[in-house]
C-alpha cells in the first residue's frame, strides 16, 4: 500500500499542506526544527489515531488554531483506494473512511499500516517494560482487530475489577460473588490478550531471526521470550484462562487488602536474547541497535504476511545513526515494494547507490517544495 496524497490543515507547524508522494522512496530534506518529524508523525497518526511522541492529541493542533485535520489517499494492492480522514479538536477526534464517520476508532485502525523507525526505538530494547508492552499493543493492534478488541475489553474489565476491589477494601462484608463474576470476566480477557500476543510473537520472531542472522553475518541467533508469572510455552487459550482464574481465586484476599488487581498482561514483559544471553543486560550498544532494526524490519514482514500488503515505512533520522552494514541492509531490504519516507538534514547521508531516484522534498518552516 502507499499514500498517494496527504493533506494537512493546522497540524503542528503546517497550516495548510497538500502534497503527492512517490510510491517508492520519499526524502524529507531540511534543517532542524522545520517540520520533518511532524510530517512523519501526521502519517503515523493517520494510521493509528495516536502519535508516537505525545499522548496528548491537543499537542498536534497548530498553536494558532482550534482544530487540526489530516487526510490521506491510500492506494492498496488489489483493493479499492481509501480516503482516510482524522479531525482533532478540544472535544476529541473524529475518524472518517471515504467520508463516512466511524463510531469506533477500532473500526478505523488497520486501514493504513505503518512502521516507524527512529533513534528512540532503541528504548524498546533498553527501556522499561511499559515501552515493550506499548510496542506489542500498537503493532499487533494494527494488524488484528481481534487483538485490538481483546486489549480494549481487558482494560475496561481491569478498571471495573480494580474499582470493586477498592470498594471491598473498605466494606468488609461486601458481595464476594460479584467479585467472582468480575474475576471470571477479567480472566477471559487476560487469556485472550496473552494468547494472541504469544501467537504474534512467535510469528514475528521467525522474521526477526532471519533478518538478525543476516545483519550479524550468521553469528547471532535472536530469540524473544515472553515474561509472565507462568510458563506460557504451548499453552492453549483455555489453559491460560484457567491459570488466571485460579490465580484470582487464590489471591482474592490479598487483592482486596491491597485494593488492586495484582496479575495480568499489563505487568508482563518481553526479553530479547542473543545466543541465549539477555540483550538488555549483556548486549553491546551495536547489538541493541541491531535488535531494534531487526524487530522493525520483521514488523514490515509480519504486516505483509498478515495483511497481504506491505506497510508504509517511516524512517526518522536513522540513516546517520546506522553504520554501513546496517544501513545497506536496511535500504536493500526495502527494495521497490515498500513506500518509504526518510528524513535527513543532509542529502549526503543517503547512499545514492542504494537509494535510486528518490523523490526529494525540501522542508522549510512548515512548507514543502
Ligand atoms: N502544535 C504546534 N503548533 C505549531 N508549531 C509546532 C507545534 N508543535 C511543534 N511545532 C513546531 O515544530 C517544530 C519541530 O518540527 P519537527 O520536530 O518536525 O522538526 P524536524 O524538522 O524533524 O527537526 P530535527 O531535524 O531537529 O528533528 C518545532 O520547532 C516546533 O516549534
Ligand atoms: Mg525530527
Amino acid at each position: 500500500m502507499y499514500i498517494k496524497e496527504l493533506k494537512l490543515v493546522n497540524f503542528r507547524n503546517y497550516q495548510s499542506l497538500d502534497i503527492e508522494f512517490s510510491p517508492n522512496i520519499n526524502v524529507f530534506l531540511g534543517q532542524n526544527a522545520q517540520g520533518k518529524t511532524n510530517l512523519l508523525e501526521s502519517m503515523y497518526f493517520l494510521a493509528l489515531t495516536r502519535s508516537h511522541r505525545t499522548s496528548n492529541d491537543k499537542d498536534l493542533i497548530n498553536w494558532q488554531s482550534e482544530f487540526a485535520r489530516i487526510s490521506g489517499l491510500v492506494v492498496r494492492d488489489n483493493r479499492n483506494s481509501l480516503s482516510l480522514d482524522l479531525a482533532v479538536s478540544k472535544s476529541g477526534k473524529k475518524a472518517r473512511i471515504n467520508n463516512l464517520e466511524q463510531k469506533k476508532l477500532s473500526s478505523y485502525i488497520g486501514n493504513l499500516n505503518v512502521v516507524l523507525f527512529s533513534p528512540e526505538d532503541l528504548s524498546i530494547v533498553k527501556g522499561n517494560p511499559a515501552i515493550r508492552r506499548k510496542f506489542i499493543d500498537m503493532e499487533f493492534g494494527q494488524i488484528s482487530s481481534q487483538y485490538l478488541a481483546a486489549v480494549t475489553n481487558f482494560r475496561k474489565s481491569l478498571k471495573q475489577r480494580n474499582a470493586y476491589l477498592k470498594k471491598l477494601q473498605y466494606q468488609k462484608n461486601g458481595d464476594r460473588v460479584y467479585l467472582e463474576v468480575l474475576s471470571d470476566q477479567l480472566a477471559q480477557f487476560c487469556a485472550q490478550v496473552v494468547y494472541q500476543r504469544l501467537i504474534f510473537l512467535s510469528k514475528i520472531q521467525k522474521f526477526a531471526q532471519n533478518i538478525h542472522s543476516e545483519i550479524s553475518n550468521q553469528t547471532e541467533k535472536l530469540e524473544f521470550s515472553y515474561q509472565t508469572f507462568f510458563d506460557p510455552a504451548d499453552k492453549s487459550l483455555e489453559e491460560i484462562y484457567e491459570i488466571y482464574k485460579n490465580k484470582f481465586q487464590d489471591n482474592s484476599q490479598k487483592e482486596i487488602d491491597r485494593g488492586i488487581t495484582l496479575y495480568g498482561p499489563n505487568r508482563d514483559d518481553l526479553l530479547f536474547l542473543i545466543n541465549q544471553k539477555n540483550v538488555q543486560d549483556f548486549g553491546s550498544q551495536g547489538q541493541q541497535r541491531s535488535v531494534a532494526l531487526s524487530l522493525k524490519l520483521a514488523e514490515v514482514e509480519l504486516i505483509k504476511s498478515e495483511v497481504g500488503d506491505y506497510p508504509i515505512l517511516l524512517l526518522d533520522d536513522v540513516l546517520s545513526e546506522l553504520d554501513n552494514v546496517r544501513q545497506t541492509h536496511l535500504l536493500s531490504s526495502i527494495g521497490d515494494n515498500v513506500q518509504t519516507f526518510i528524513t535527513t538534514t543532509s542529502i549526503d547521508d543517503i547512499d545514492r547507490d542504494l537509494v535510486k531516484n528518490p523523490n526529494i522534498l525540501n522542508i522549510n518552516q512548515g512548507t514543502v517544495s
